[in-house]
């Protein structure tokens, strides 16, 4: 097994109860900015708007269309698969788009940069905060389509998107410092450390990021490990299918396990 091959489902579980059993509540926490991260986020989830959203998902989760779809996170071949497929296995869930909306209105985020839009419905909970402006990246051009006919649908005209491998469009994205940056594609080591380091550029020191399946592969654990104790990372919070970074520079480096 290399380092960057996906645990299978069984391994998952296990992993997934070990996090369940030992991560913590509200109780243990010292830190008043974790503590307000679990009262005024991690429990509040709920306020956020979602039904026009979860609609969509519905509709893309009992599609027929099948797409010429080229996986650019995994082996870069183009081959033919279901929309319906695509929306079960790769997007982010109802209850960790809640959080990440949540996340973006208990912050104030205004720009958010996303890595990883697929059929854009995460960018969708982004987008539906008000007054953000959301940057988002993709490769594969057939997903975006679908993505872009979402957010018309539902009326968002704050979503800026680029087609094409992150690499040749990190340059291109808008010289903002991002409030807000979410990394949600090529979950392997060594690009995932190395998104971090050149989006630190992007950051100011109020600036959140948030890394997807920190737990999916050997690789993506050691790049988590890694962030956590990268010298600009000063407080890291476990949630085991994400995990969030501060980099705020008046704050010592801690690390969090919390229950979600
Ligand atoms: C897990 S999906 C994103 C899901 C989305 N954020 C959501 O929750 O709604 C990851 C996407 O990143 C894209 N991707 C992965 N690696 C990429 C790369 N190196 N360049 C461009 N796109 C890439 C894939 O094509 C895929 O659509």
């Amino acid at each position: 097994m290399g380092l960057n091959t996906p645990y299978n489902k069984v391994k998952i579980a296990r992993k997934y109860a070990t996090y369940y059993l030992n991560a913590d509540t509200k109780h243990k926490v010292h830190s008043p900015l974790v503590y307000a991260l679990v009262t005024d986020v991690l429990k509040k989830t709920n306020q956020s708007k979602n039904k026009e959203i979860e609609s969509e998902r519905k509709r893309l989760l009992s599609s027929k269309q099948t797409i010429d779809f080229k996986d650019f996170g995994k082996s870069g071949t183009l081959f033919k698969r279901n929309i319906s497929e695509i929306a079960k296995s790769s997007l982010k869930s109802k209850k960790y788009a809640k959080l990440l909306s949540q996340l973006v209105k208990h912050y104030k985020c205004k720009n958010i940069l996303e890595l990883g839009t697929s059929l854009g419905i995460t960018t969708s909970y982004f987008a539906s905060n008000k007054d953000t402006q959301v940057i988002t990246l993709e490769g594969d051009q057939s997903v975006h389509e679908i993505a872009k006919g979402i957010w018309n649908q539902l009326g968002y005209t704050n979503i800026t998107s680029l087609v094409g491998e992150f690499d040749l469009n990190l340059d291109k994205i808008p010289d903002h410092k991002y409030d807000l940056i979410y990394i949600d594609g090529n979950h392997s080591y060594e690009p995932t450390i190395r998104y971090y380091k050149e989006l630190l550029k992007k950051s100011h020191d109020q600036t959140i990021f948030v890394f997807d399946d920190i737990h999916y592969s050997k690789g993506m654990e050691k790049a988590w490990k890694e962030i956590q104790k990268h010298e600009t990372t000063s407080i890291s919070i476990d949630l085991f299918f994400l995990g969030i970074v501060f980099i705020d520079p008046t704050l010592s480096q801690q690390q969090f396990t919390l229950k979600y």
